[in-house]
């Protein structure tokens, strides 16, 4: 069932799980994703990042997501991650996403304001919802690089102002994790997710979620985080799925023996991602 980003994550609020989003690229991945999320009864996020899109095209990955949010009872809304392209963000909001993100956090305060709210305006009479970032999240996210020395923590009190100025449904927050593989272990400053909870009003996404110990992403849970995204574990689970098919049969050369156990093994990911999250059992009608 495709639904709108902000009910489900007003419901994750309320009942203080997250969703988990999960970045899509292929049929294999998007399929990985919904059964797990139709096996646990997870409502879930398919997410597309600019890079997904230039790979698959726009029409080919949306019309495989609303094909995965038309054929499960879950809740699932389709969204556009880091979306930094106004014009890209009208042909997602367009092709049919229930959930775009705006990415204007390299810009300073006031600018992120500008662009952001400019999205809002044309997003939120459509009933889509829009999540945009303040504060730097480091590393890479397909085309989207920060550098580690450029990578700044959201202020709560600025993100008190950023909400209320430009109208967002949810906020993106820097708080110590980072986009790709870590090289030790990430360290969440909890006390910043507290205070950025109770400073805005609406309910905030971790990124860079993948590597972050399940103990640490638990918490940040209980202090507000509601929308948690998935891509690297994803990546991981899926071409160990396949190194080890092709490790045994070094001579296969049919695509769907290679890419089943690849989907069979992100959906195990994806399954344990949920429990963690909280989300298992709590789809709704
Ligand atoms: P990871 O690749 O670290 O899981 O981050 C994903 C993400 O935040 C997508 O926006």
């Amino acid at each position: 069932m495709l639904v709108n980003g902000k009910r489900l994550l007003e419901d994750a609020r309320d009942k203080g799980y997250a969703v988990g989003a999960f970045n899509v690229n292929n049929m294999e991945i998007v399929q990985a994703i919904i059964e797990a999320a139709e096996e646990t009864q997870s409502p879930c996020i398919l997410q597309a990042s600019q890079g997904a899109i230039k790979y698959a095209g726009l029409d080919f990955l949306f019309a495989l997501a609303k094909t995965a949010a038309e054929i499960t009872t879950v809740p699932v809304a389709i969204h556009l991650d880091h979306g930094t392209d106004f014009d890209q963000i009208v042909q997602c909001i367009r092709a049919g996403f229930s959930s775009i993100m705006i990415d204007a956090s390299k810009y300073p305060l006031e600018e992120n304001i500008e662009r952001t709210k400019r999205v809002v305006e044309i997003a939120k009479p459509i009933n889509v919802t829009v999540e945009a970032e303040l504060g730097k999240i480091g590393g890479t996210e397909d085309q989207i690089v920060v550098d580690e020395r450029d990578a700044t923590y959201t202020d709560p009190e600025e993100a008190k102002i950023f909400v209320e100025k430009t109208g967002v449904d949810s906020l993106a927050v820097a708080v110590g994790t980072a986009h790709g593989v870590y090289k030790g272990e990430p360290k969440l400053d909890f006390d910043r997710i507290e205070a950025l909870s109770k400073a805005v009003s609406c309910p905030l996404v971790l990124h860079g979620s993948s590597g972050v110990p399940y103990d640490a992403l638990k918490k940040a849970i209980s202090l507000g985080i509601s929308k948690v995204n998935i891509d690297t574990d994803l990546r991981l689970s899926f071409t160990d799925g396949l190194k080890d098919f092709l490790k045994e049969n070094r001579d296969n050369f049919d695509p769907r023996k290679i890419l089943g156990p690849a989907r069979e093994n992100m959906k195990k990911a994806v399954i344990e991602k949920m429990e963690v999250f909280g989300s298992v059992g709590k789809a709704w009608r």
